[in-house]
């Protein structure tokens, strides 16, 4: 894949401690990444840390000799195939609406001819203000694009718009900028989420599986030009753009939308966690104690439910197909069987042991298991970097099938 040329200009906002992560999301894909600061900037990170995960010197400065010397302004704006402005700031959009060039990242905003993409974060006030809403609308009009904000605790104590974009969402966006499309036409299929199996007209048996992981593989697919059909079940989450979601609840009703969209797809990737049992005979009414004898329990009879995966691979036609295994001990063995019984050709194994990766939180410790190579143990990542992992993974088996 071609590694591009991004320079990432970060303002004076508290969202930038949030950037060493953009920066490192767009080197572990390849790109180059060159990062320059305002003075307000580096109050709120370091240029030590940028400078150390862009592997890049860093500059701040218009008017320093050394730093001029090294890469001159009007070279860096002109190396530039994109350019990231995150956090972007009420005070820096105001200056890049206005021509301004009177610090070192408002002239590169002007000298360079790449495209912009701003990520606005500030106080849900200061987003409000007519002010801001005017110059971010003459910055879009001129063909600058817009990532976030996003809604929700700010840090200012603020609830409201003003969250800058998640660094995942940033460089999602800059993909699409950059035109990056190693799975273009290929359909996925994505599973996501957790099954509920209902009880009783109000209750259900159901996991703790949030979704993060398979919308995070099905936003991956879109940034790589893929196609993504994202088969949800209960989860919450707002639908990744692009993306095409079918919500189901029970496995039932997901075995059903898989087996309508296979045909279509070369690659699935079934990230849901999927009930193995159900009620057999769930009730149409609520259950109530008080229609049972005193201090009675309760049984249940559960019978299996159908397994969507080995389904799927027992007819799978040249089709990619990847399985997850979350499992809370003997992780690799029983990665391994399932691998075996089920003839997927790699599952992910995932290590739901730590509170701090699995079940919904945003980073997991997964590992690829494959049928006929070693087993590739990952470091604990954010889901995200464990999508584009595995879509790396996927993109080669279909190289080598074609
Ligand atoms: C603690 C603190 C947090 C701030 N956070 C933001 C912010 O999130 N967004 C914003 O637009 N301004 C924020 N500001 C104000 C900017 O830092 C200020 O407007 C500054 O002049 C921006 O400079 P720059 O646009 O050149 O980076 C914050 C200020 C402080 C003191």
């Amino acid at each position: 894949m071609k590694q591009r040329r991004i320079l990432v200009a970060v303002g004076g906002g508290i969202a930038a401690y949030k950037i060493p992560e953009l920066v490192r999301a767009f080197r572990r894909v390849g790109h180059e990444v060159r990062c320059v600061l305002t003075e307000s900037a580096a109050h709120f990170v370091s240029p030590l840390s940028l400078q150390t995960v862009s592997g890049q010197p860093v500059r701040s400065q218009l008017f320093d000799a050394v730093e001029e010397g090294s890469i001159d302004h009007i070279a860096l704006a002109d190396w530039a195939e994109l350019v990231v402005v995150a956090p972007a700031t009420a005070n820096l959009m105001a200056r890049l609406a206005h021509g301004l060039a009177d610090d070192l990242v408002s002239t590169l905003a002007l000298a360079t001819r790449a495209p912009l993409l701003l990520a606005p974060a500030m106080n849900v006030h200061m987003w409000e203000h007519p002010a801001t809403q005017a110059n971010l609308s003459l910055l879009r009009e001129r063909g600058a694009q817009q990532v976030g904000p996003g809604t929700g605790d700010l840090a200012c104590g603020y609830e409201g718009e003003g969250r800058m974009a998640e660094p995942a969402e940033i460089a999602a966006r800059s993909e699409i900028l950059l035109g990056r499309r190693d799975l273009a036409g290929v359909r996925v299929l994505v599973t996501a989420g957790g099954t509920r199996e209902p009880v009783d007209a109000v209750r259900f048996l159901g996991n703790r599986s949030s979704g993060k992981m398979g919308f995070e593989v099905a936003r991956e697919v879109v940034v790589r030009g893929g196609e993504a059909v994202l088969v949800s079940a209960s989860s919450a989450l707002p639908t990744p753009e692009g993306t095409r979601r079918v919500d189901v609840v029970t496995a039932l009703e997901m075995r059903e939308a898989v087996l309508e969209e296979l045909p279509d797809c070369q690659v699935v990737v079934m990230a849901a966690a999927v009930a193995d049992f159900r009620p057999a005979s769930p009730s149409a009414t609520k259950l109530r104690k008080e229609d049972l004898p005193e201090e009675a329990g309760l049984r249940l009879d559960l019978v299996r439910t159908p397994d969507i995966l080995a389904e799927i691979c027992r007819e799978k036609t040249g089709r990619v197909v990847v399985g997850f295994a979350a499992e809370s001990h003997d992780v690799l063995a029983s990665a391994q069987r399932k691998l075996a019984r089920k003839g997927c050709d790699l599952i992910v194994a995932n290590d739901i042991s730590e509170s701090s990766s699995g079940f919904d939180v945003d980073r997991n410790t997964v590992s690829f298991v494959w049928p006929d190579s070693p087993v590739e143990e990952l470091p604990p990542l954010s889901k995200q970097e464990v999508a584009a992992q595995l879509l790396d993974r996927v993109s080669k088996l279909l190289d080598h099938r074609r």
